[in-house]
């Protein structure tokens, strides 16, 4: 019987110390030099002494006009000492108790900030629709933009694994600049990364075809995917299942499965979209707690690569019946450990129903104020508003405090908004 608590081989050779895997969280802490600190050194050893097998580090930009937050860090050059000392401490802070770290790698495309950069790169001059004009006008890339940002996630990774990181993950979800490919809705270009599915999928595959050849055999390879986009007109779950396949044919290690973008984010399951994922099936979704599992499911009847599911696990009842009902091998955590990094560590020990500490901080009102507000513009703000929590959690222990269980989210909303803008000012200035 396979449980949260067992050992589990990659493909590359590398062992991960259990199932349990703390999945990437942007930290947006790096300041406006974009470079790791020792606030990241004191965040990653906390989370790395909860006991999760794997860690994700939030997104790293692989270039700085296109960041998701001005508070990223950036990697898009080799990176002399001190820096690297810094990013070596990062690695070796988030692998001192046996956890595995990979950096995640991302280039935010056309869901980079206005403040930041007001005409961002992407695959088509698509803008990002949804209320509060956060988001500029993109411009379609040339082929040599596309053949540079390529050879960038190629240099992230070399870098990475210099620092001693066990490896990284291609961010191809959310939206983000590669996920903006794969999507027919936001990739309308007629050239060969644009219309086929092959061709939407060609930076992803090159990247990741690039990554395996040159560096080592046992650096981890692993790549987030939207398991759709939730959108009509959107990535399906057809084309996702080839492009798993595809993926498995350039020997990842680690595919990890999530779905949606800032437009449609089905990841978090803001507004109780399992209806949506799981075409009818609500009942099982909240009984398995997991949104993509169906998905993974149908990613086992095509393909034999490893599975992360993340999003919506809170038990260790689920999670046990995920891993031995065969649907996935590695349990994603997010939110959860943004109030409780000891979490793996105690659902190891036998808790069981563990993760709802963050259910006081999910709407900034009852009501017409709430998530579920027919207001879109009301719905909206909930959705960035709530994240405040989790940043301020995360900034709480950079900084070497607590975490804590409830909070205004509204005012602290408005203090990340002007902190938010203040560097991006810095950044333009
Ligand atoms: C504060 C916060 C930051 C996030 N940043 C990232 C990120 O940098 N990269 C990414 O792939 N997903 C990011 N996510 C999504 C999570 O990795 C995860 O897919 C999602 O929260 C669902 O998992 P959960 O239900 O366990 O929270 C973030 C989520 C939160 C709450």
């Amino acid at each position: 019987m396979t449980t949260i608590a067992d050992r589990f081989r990659l493909p590359c050779g590398v062992s991960l110390k259990n199932r349990l895997a703390k999945a990437a969280m942007t930290e947006q802490i790096a300041g406006p030099s974009h470079l790791p600190n020792e606030g990241h050194v004191r965040l990653y050893k906390r989370w790395a002494e909860g006991g999760p097998g794997l860690i994700i580090t939030g997104n790293v930009q692989v270039d700085r006009r296109h960041l998701e937050h001005p508070g990223n860090i950036v990697i898009d050059k080799k990176l002399g000492d001190p820096t690297m000392k810094w990013l070596r401490a990062f690695a070796s802070a988030a692998q001192e108790n046996g956890a595995r770290a990979l950096m995640q790698i991302s280039h935010a495309g056309r869901q980079t900030p206005k403040l930041i950069n007001p005409s961002p790169l992407a695959p088509s001059g698509i803008k990002v629709k949804l209320p509060g004009d956060q988001f500029g006008e993109p411009r379609s890339m040339t082929t040599a933009q596309i053949d540079e940002v390529m050879g960038r996630f190629v240099l992230a990774a070399q870098v990475a694994s210099e620092a001693g990181f066990s490896g990284v993950q291609v961010h191809a979800a959310h939206g983000y600049l590669l996920s903006s490919f794969l999507s027919p809705l936001a990739n309308k270009r007629s050239d060969r990364y644009g219309g086929a599915l092959e061709n939407r999928a060609r930076p992803l595959l090159h990247i990741v075809e690039r990554i395996r050849a040159e560096l080592p055999e046992d650096f981890i390879l692993s790549v987030k995917l939207n398991s759709a986009d939730f959108q009509r007109g959107g990535l399906t779950t057809e084309d996702s299942l080839r492009i798993v396949e595809w993926l498995e044919e350039e020997g990842i290690d680690l595919l990890e499965i999530s779905g949606g973008s800032y437009e449609q984010p089905a990841m978090m399951n803001m507004d109780g979209m399992e209806k949506r994922h799981e075409e009818g099936k609500a009942e099982s979704t909240k009984e398995r707690e997991a949104y993509f599992l169906s998905f993974a499911e149908a990613v086992r009847e095509r393909s034999n690569v490893p599975l992360m599911v993340t999003g919506g696990f809170r038990s260790r009842r689920a999670m046990d019946e995920a891993l031995e009902g065969g649907a996935c091998d590695v349990i994603g955590l997010a939110r959860p450990l943004c109030v409780r990094p000891d979490l793996p560590n105690d659902l190891l020990a036998g808790e069981n129903e563990a993760a709802k500490a963050y259910e006081k901080s999910l709407a900034i009102g009852p009501g017409v104020l709430s998530p579920r507000s027919p207001i879109k513009f009301i719905k909206a703000l909930n959705g960035f508003a709530v994240m405040s929590f989790f940043y301020e959690n995360i900034a709480r222990m950079a900084d070497g405090q607590k975490p804590v269980e409830e909070m205004p989210l509204l005012r602290t909303f408005i203090k990340q908004q002007k902190q938010t803008a203040k560097m991006a000012r810095a950044l333009r200035s």
